[in-house]
């Protein structure tokens, strides 16, 4: 039995850190949306034991991956044996999303794993189920499973839908050649705690009306002035200047993500900084994705 799964990637529109939670994660405020850049995921289930592999050789291909920590996640709570006859699993991950980029490539590969393994092993576990369970193998994945466009609070765990984006809305994505471990952001953070704090739900009231100059206007990341990178300084920079509404990294980094209203513009702009090669090593032009 195969099942192939397109695993998306994500960007955070705004970031901001509210708080700390009673786990002591830190507590987000963030507009998240799914857009049409993805990984893919092959699942054979068959045989016995489970095995996983990669086309890039660079990945952690043990528990440090979250393909086989969700893996694990999936089979230990369900109680399913892959050592049973017919019961064993074969997952093969084809990269595109590149690596510490804010792009949630790991976090959406996971949930990937656990929404194609419920539906192979017919274990009928519900998103709200599947979201629950996720986070306990790391922030973003709940939001990825439940895609589309939503506001993500809590550690990240806490998922509300929020209205798409307006239809003309378009994405140039560029990475530095720098990444971000996620961790150091954090501790970062917490060592110079950013007084000024971007308010997440002026941006989602102006989602809510459709404004493309006002959404774009409250894009945001808190982890800019953190981590201050020059080559995303730099890049935003590049963005704006070829009319991105707003721009603003994604996650903790490194990628940033200017918003276009016209895709011809949008073109343009990815052609400038396609010939950056001192600064950029990957960009593309992206649409948002909305779940079903
Ligand atoms: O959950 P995830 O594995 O993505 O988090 C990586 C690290 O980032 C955590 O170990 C934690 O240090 C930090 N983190 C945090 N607060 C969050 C998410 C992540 O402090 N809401």
């Amino acid at each position: 039995m195969m099942l192939t799964l397109k695993a998306p990637a994500k960007l955070n529109l705004s970031l901001d850190i509210i708080g700390k939670t009673s786990d002591n994660y830190h507590q987000l405020d963030s507009v998240m949306v799914a857009v049409d850049l993805y990984d893919e995921l092959t699942f054979e289930r068959g045989g016995e034991g489970a095995y996983f592999s990669c086309d890039r050789p660079d990945l952690p291909m043990d528990d440090d991956n979250l393909v086989v920590k969700a893996t694990n996640l999936f089979f230990s709570v369900t109680g399913i044996s892959t050592q049973s006859p017919g019961n064993g699993i074969k997952l093969r991950l084809q990269k595109v999303i590149p690596r510490q980029a804010g792009l949630g490539g790991g976090s959406s590969d996971a949930a990937a794993t656990l929404s194609g393994l419920n539906r192979l092993y017919q274990t009928g576990l519900s998103r709200e189920e599947l979201v629950k369970l996720s986070v306990n193998i790391g922030s973003d994945i709940p939001f990825c499973i439940n895609g589309g466009i939503a506001r993500a609070g809590g550690r990240g765990e806490i998922i509300e839908s929020i209205a798409p984006l307006p239809s003309s809305a378009v994405f140039v994505i560029a990475k530095p050649e720098v990444g971000v471990s996620t961790h150091k952001a954090f501790y970062l953070y917490s060592q110079n705690p950013v007084a000024d704090h971007f308010e997440t739900g002026k941006l989602v009231a102006a989602i809510n009306s459709g404004n493309m100059v006002q959404i774009g206007g409250h894009i945001s990341n808190i982890f800019e002035g953190v981590l201050d990178i020059s080559q995303v300084h730099e890049i935003k920079k590049t963005l704006l200047g070829h009319g991105a509404l707003g721009a603003a990294m994604t996650g903790s980094g490194s990628a940033v993500s200017g918003l276009f209203e016209s895709v011809q513009t949008a073109e343009i702009c990815l052609e400038d900084l396609r010939k950056k090669q001192d600064i950029v090593n990957f960009s593309c032009i992206c649409s948002p994705l909305y779940s079903s």
